[in-house]
């Protein structure tokens, strides 16, 4: 009896362990460790560094702007090409407009990051707006919450990839940002898993995309109301592998997919959990 439980039991997890598991993620990667940097010793070109730390890590720049197109693919253009123009459009209404050389992109640049809508990259606004209001969150906002200085070093680091000495403030000694840093072989500050829904969607930025705990974004569609077309099994497919199958109206290829190399499988449970008790209507 003790024996057959104990079978079954082992076979419940070899199920799990074969099965489920070999289409949900494993452990694996690893996240950026949080470090202090000393912004008192910042040269500018430390600056352009920690600009380009934070535009593929905290500032999750890339998970837009990258070749899958959602926007403009802002390492792959020709910056010293691209800024000038925009500021050239007739269409461009923002502040950069009355200042001139290097100085006018860095503004264009800070300007893109805290009231995108300022200008909207032909083809790029939200559907609807003729490209009026802009898809890109405000990254002083959360989930992205740059401060100051970590908006300053990526408009150093995207100045700099333009071509042009960055014109951006150095940070003073008491200005400290925390920002990520790639883990060495001998870190062990690994990253926990969230042990929250809430915690889950913020650490993969799923609220930068859904209109999730109010973020009122719009790339990804409203999931309000998904466990009435979809089981637990569907939902965990459209997580990480997304192009599997397209929600009606989106395209494909926006939607990050390489979930399934950074989830546990408990957080994956966790955002299931999460989305089947989303208000029906909203
Ligand atoms: C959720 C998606 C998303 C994220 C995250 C995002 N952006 Fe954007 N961004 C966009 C979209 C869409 C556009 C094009 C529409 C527009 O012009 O506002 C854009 C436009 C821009 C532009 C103007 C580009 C041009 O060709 O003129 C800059 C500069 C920019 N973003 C910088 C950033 C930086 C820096 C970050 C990270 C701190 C970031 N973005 C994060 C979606 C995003
Ligand atoms: C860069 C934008 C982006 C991010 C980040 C993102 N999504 Fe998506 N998501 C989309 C888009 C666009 C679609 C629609 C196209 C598709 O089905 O792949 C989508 C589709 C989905 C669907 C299927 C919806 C349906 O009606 O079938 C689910 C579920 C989902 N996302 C959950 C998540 C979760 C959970 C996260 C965070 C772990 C997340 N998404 C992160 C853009 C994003």
């Amino acid at each position: 009896m003790t024996f057959l439980r104990v079978m079954g039991f082992s076979v419940f997890i070899l199920l799990v362990y074969t099965g489920f598991a070999n289409i949900l993620p494993q452990v694996q990667g690893d996240p950026p460790a949080e470090e202090e940097v000393d912004t008192g010793s910042l040269d500018m070109a430390g600056m352009i560094s920690l600009g380009e730390q934070l535009f593929s890590g905290k500032g999750t720049c890339t998970l837009c702007h990258n070749k899958r197109l959602r926007a403009p693919d802002l390492l792959a253009l020709d910056l010293a090409k691209t800024f000038p123009e925009r500021l050239a459009d007739p269409r461009y209404k923002g502040i950069a407009k009355s200042r001139e050389g290097a100085q006018a992109i860095g503004d264009y640049i800070h300007e893109s990051m805290l009231d995108p809508s300022k200008y909207v990259v032909a083809g790029f606004g939200k559907k609807g707006s003729g490209d009026t209001i802009s898809q890109m969150p405000k990254i002083d906002s959360p989930p992205i919450s740059l401060s100051e200085v970590e908006i300053n070093a990526i408009t150093a680091f995207l100045q700099d990839r333009a071509g042009i000495s960055p014109t951006v403030a150095l940070p003073s000694a008491d200005e400290t940002p925390t920002t990520p840093v790639a883990n060495s072989d001998t870190g062990d500050e690994e990253e926990g898993p969230a042990t929250t829904a809430v915690a889950a969607l913020d650490k993969f930025s799923c609220t930068a995309c859904h209109d999730l705990e109010g973020s009122q974004a719009d790339i990804g569609p409203k999931l309000n109301g998904i466990s009435k077309k979809q089981d637990d099994a569907k939902i965990a497919e459209a997580i990480i592998n997304p192009n599997a199958e397209i929600a009606e109206g989106y395209e494909a290829d926006i939607m990050p997919d390489d979930f399934g190399e950074q989830m546990r499988v408990s957080e994956l449970n966790l955002i299931i959990d999460y989305l089947k008790n989303l208000p029906e209507n909203q």
